[in-house]
Formats: structure tokens, sequence, C-alpha cells
């Protein structure tokens, strides 16, 4: 083996300069840390930011009606259509832009800076103008009055994740390893297919939390997976409780945005097989790199059978506010 010639060695250098220099999910992800040059100085405490992951051109009917629909809402403040797919080529990009503008003036589109998972939650400082972030994918729907709920049970639990979709983290005993599963009567992770939250959560996740935190966002990167749950990895660790279920009337689940296009390609069982066991690893590698295991459990689901009550906390607990 003969030692590399000085222009292997600039050739290299050259490599690790560009490597550096090229755009990266950090890089990205520390302008928006760093805003310029007016961040949103008072915060509306009464209004939603819907933001909505947009991935499949199949999709685009849906999600054009799916944000019309958010922007009516009153409690809607805008919807941002957050495009993660990068290979959308720009003229089906600009013609949604140009439908979505002539259709509204609330509903506005972002083509992620680069294809990080984790750029769904980039805090966005100079369009976020709400206290609560609605996070959803452009494949589910949920009823208007479910919506609202969802709402009024985060507006009495402003620290918690509030959803309709949960899963739930578990030991294995024998492998003494973290799974992903789904348990009848408790849960731990709510799942951003429809999830609210406070926006410094976003900000948390994708700026704060130090050296740990950017491994695991890396994990997200390197799998492609698991940003939703590292998402609750980082409520939970702030809050120390689980999260909130909430019962909605009507949902309308089109399919996993990730699991079309033809990446995978499998069977449906073995690609749901492995996609449990990449998550069941995540779960694994976020403990490991944090150094506990902060997700916990909640049991039951708000239901909305009173009608128009308002929830408090008691004793720890959530109660409609007249018992
Ligand atoms: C834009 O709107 C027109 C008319 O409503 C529709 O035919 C077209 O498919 C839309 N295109 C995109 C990219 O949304
Ligand atoms: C987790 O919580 C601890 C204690 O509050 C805090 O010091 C740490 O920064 C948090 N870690 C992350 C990754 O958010």
């Amino acid at each position: 083996m003969t030692s590399p010639s000085p222009s292997t060695t600039t050739i290299i250098l050259i490599t690790l300069l560009l490597t550096t220099l090229t755009p990266t999910s950090t890089s990205s992800n520390s302008n928006q840390c760093n805003p310029t040059p007016n961040p949103v100085k008072n915060l509306q405490h009464n209004k939603i930011t819907v933001l909505i992951n947009g991935y499949s051109q199949s999709r685009i009917p849906i999600l054009q009606s799916l944000a019309a629909t958010y922007s009516l809402s009153p409690l809607v403040s805008s919807v941002l259509i957050l495009w993660g797919n990068p290979t959308t080529p720009p003229r089906v990009i600009n013609q949604l832009a140009l439908n979505l503008s002539s259709s509204s003036d609330s509903i506005f589109l972002h083509r992620n800076p680069s294809s990080s998972l984790n750029d769904r939650f980039l805090p966005r400082l100079n369009d976020i103008k709400t206290d609560a972030v609605l996070i959803c994918d452009d494949d589910v729907e949920v009823d208007g009055a479910s919506f609202e709920f969802v709402y009024r049970v985060w507006s009495a639990n402003r620290d918690r994740i509030v959803g309709v979709f949960a899963r739930s983290h578990d030991l294995d005993l024998n492998r003494k390893d973290w799974v992903y599963t789904v348990h009848p009567d408790r849960f731990s992770i709510v799942l951003t297919k429809f999830m609210l939250l406070k926006r410094d959560y976003l900000f948390r996740y994708s700026c704060e939390g130090g050296p740990r935190m950017a491994k695991m966002r890396k994990i997200v990167d390197s799998l492609r997976n698991c940003e939703d749950i590292l998402m609750n990895f980082v409520v939970a660790n702030s809050t120390n409780v689980g999260p909130i279920l909430v019962g909605a009337k009507r949902v309308r689940d089109y399919g996993d945005s990730r699991n079309d296009e033809g990446k995978f390609s499998s069977g449906l069982s073995g690609r749901k097989g492995e996609h449990r066991k990449s998550r069941g690893w995540c779960i694994t590698e976020f403990h490991r790199v944090l150094g506990r295991m902060p997700l916990r459990y909640s049991y039951g689901k708000v239901v909305d059978s009173i009608g128009e009550q308002g929830l408090c906390r008691k004793g720890g607990k959530l109660v409609f506010c007249d018992h």
C-alpha cells in the first residue's frame, strides 16, 4: 500500500470542505434557531397554527381541501403546508402555491429546506404566531367538532401533547430492549398524524438539548423515521407525564404518507414489521442517549360527551370545570 500522493490529499481536503459547506439539516435549523429580523413578539394565545405535512403528489387534492377547511375555522390563525418531498417537480409546487394563494390568504406553502424529517418541527419563529400548533398529516381528516374539542382539552393542559392516535413503548424482558407497540388500555406516544402542542416544543426539539438532542436528531435522519417518537421524548422529558388522548367523533385516515410512492415494495405485513422494529430500536437508542426513559403511560380517552364545557385540572387530574 502506498501513501496517498499530495493530489489525493488535496482531493480529500476539498471533499471534506465541500461536505462542511453543503447545506444540511443542521445548518438549516441553526438559522431557524437564530431568527432574523422580526421574530414574533406577541404570541396569540387563543389561536392555532396548523402545520400540515405534505409529501405525496397524488394527495394534493385532499391536501388542498384539508387546508381550506382548517383555514375557515375561527380557531385557526394560519395554515402552513410543509412540503417534505424533495423530488416533487418545481412545476407542481408552483402550481400548488398559486392555487393555494388564490383560494385563501391564510394558507402558505413552505418547501422544507432539506429532506430531513426533523424539518417538520423547525420552530419557524417568523411564521408561527400562536402558542398552539397543530401538527398533522395530509391524509388525516378529523371532524370540526372534534378539532375544537382537542383544542379545548389542550387549552386546559398547555404543557401536554394532545392527540387522537396513540401508541406505546414497552419493555421486552427477554431481550432487555424497548419495543414499539399498541396497548388496549394505555399509551405513551401520540402520533404526528394529528397532535396539538405548544410552539415552544418545536424550539426545544430543534434548538435545545445540546449534543444529546443533536445525536437523537441524527438518529431520526439516519433511519428516516421516529421524529414523532423523539417529539414525545422531548415533551415527556420536560413534563414527566404522558400525553393526552382525545376520542374524535369522525376520523378519516387515508394511509401513511411515508409508506407509499414505491419507497417500500415488500409486502404489507413485512413492511409493518420492519417499521415497528425500527421504531422499537429508536426508543432504545433515545433512551440510551438521553440516559433515562422519560416516556410515561397515560390511561383512557377524553371524550366530548357533555357538550360545551371547559376542562379543569384538579389534583393532577383532568375534570370538567363545573364538577
Ligand atoms: C389547481 O387548481 C386547478 C383548478 O381548481 C386544478 O385543476 C389543478 O389540479 C390544481 N393543481 C394543483 C397542483 O393543485
Ligand atoms: C431533559 O430534561 C433535563 C432535566 O429537566 C434537562 O436538563 C435536559 O436538557 C433535557 N434534555 C433534553 C434532550 O431535552
